[in-house]
């Protein structure tokens, strides 16, 4: 676990600090916990979650850099998420339009061995704010730190589980209560072109209404064939808000963003989730990952410049509605 850099919320933000203390992980500058002011947990974290190297903690938001997935020659995501970052003692001021001073400050710094396989020199600032109302900030700052004066290209994500109440409802039990009853559903991506991971990045556009989770592999077809709903689909150019509806939890979550123009919608469905060693058998229909992220167009740092991408997440009483 974290310690934190303290400011001055000790005085002014008790509650803050307790819950900012339990919610950081230095391995992976990896965010585990986000509770509403009910004490609900609002990320997902599976059971099977391991909290050491070599693996990434399952859950959470782990912070996928400098690469995203497989789009590349490292390892899978990149290597800041099964990495131990530090406190950052003395970051430089960070330009927010919050106000809370409930935050954690971690950075990363590449090691030998990481040299040898990205042999690129880099700072990365994290910043974790708890804002007043519950609502939790990531912003990301790269720095170029090479001196022999050579450009790095990198592609980024924050890779968030959300917690939902059902994910299969709407999805098995027929186009009537597919389309009355959806549970879960994303708004924001409607009529976005969209690289489908599980048809070789292949580009589609998507249609029609809000996303909700019905068979890919046998469209207009749920009515009969309880089929998979294994969704791997990075969505590009997303607009800078996103939300997620659950129905039955009277809840949705608001994602924004700056800086990440893609969003990356994953879910492993049965199979997939079986097959992972880190995943319980049937966490899948309580999970959503809504991954914030610059994917398509890799983002280029010269030497001294400065990249930063921002996330900041609110989970308001589903009275809430799209476009308010
Ligand atoms: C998503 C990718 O971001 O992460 C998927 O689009 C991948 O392709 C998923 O399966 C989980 O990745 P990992 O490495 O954490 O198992």
């Amino acid at each position: 676990r974290c310690n934190v850099f303290i400011g001055d919320i000790l005085t002014t933000l008790p509650c803050f600090l307790e819950q900012i203390l339990s919610m950081v992980y230095l391995y992976g500058g990896h965010v585990t916990s986000w509770k509403n002011d009910h004490g609900e947990e609002l990320l997902f974290v599976s059971s099977k979650a391991i909290f050491k190297p070599p693996k990434a903690i399952r859950g959470g938001i782990p912070i996928c850099f400098p690469q995203f997935s497989n789009h590349g020659s490292l390892e899978q995501h990149g290597f800041a998420r099964n990495r131990f970052w530090s406190i950052d003692t003395d970051p430089p001021p960070f330009p927010t339009n919050s106000s809370s001073k409930a935050f954690v400050d971690l950075i990363l710094k590449p090691s030998e061995e990481d040299l040898k396989i990205w042999p690129h020199s880099f700072e990365f600032r994290l910043r974790v704010t708890l804002g007043p109302g519950g609502d939790l900030m990531l912003t990301s700052r790269i720095r170029n730190t090479n001196v022999e004066g050579k450009p790095f290209t990198f592609t980024f994500a924050y890779h968030t589980y959300f917690s939902v109440s059902d994910i299969r409802k709407g999805c098995c039990f027929g186009l009537a209560y597919l389309l009355l009853f959806s549970e879960v559903r994303v708004e924001g991506l409607e009529t976005l072109d969209y690289l489908d991971n599980l048809k070789n990045k292949e580009r589609f556009t998507e249609q029609g209404d809000a996303i909700t989770f019905e068979s890919e592999a046998s469209p207009g077809n749920h009515l009969l064939v309880p089929d998979s709903c294994y969704v791997d689909k990075i969505y590009l150019s997303t607009p800078t808000k996103i939300a997620i509806l659950d129905h039955e939890k009277k809840r949705t979550f608001v994602i924004r963003k700056d800086g990440l123009p893609d969003a990356v919608v994953w879910n492993p469905w049965d199979k997939k989730a079986k097959a992972m060693a880190d995943f319980g058998d049937d966490e899948y229909k309580h999970m959503l990952c809504m991954e914030t992220a610059a994917v398509e167009k890799a983002i280029t740092l010269k030497p001294g410049e400065e990249w930063r991408g921002r996330q900041e997440l609110s989970a308001v009483p589903s009275s809430y509605c799209s476009g308010q």
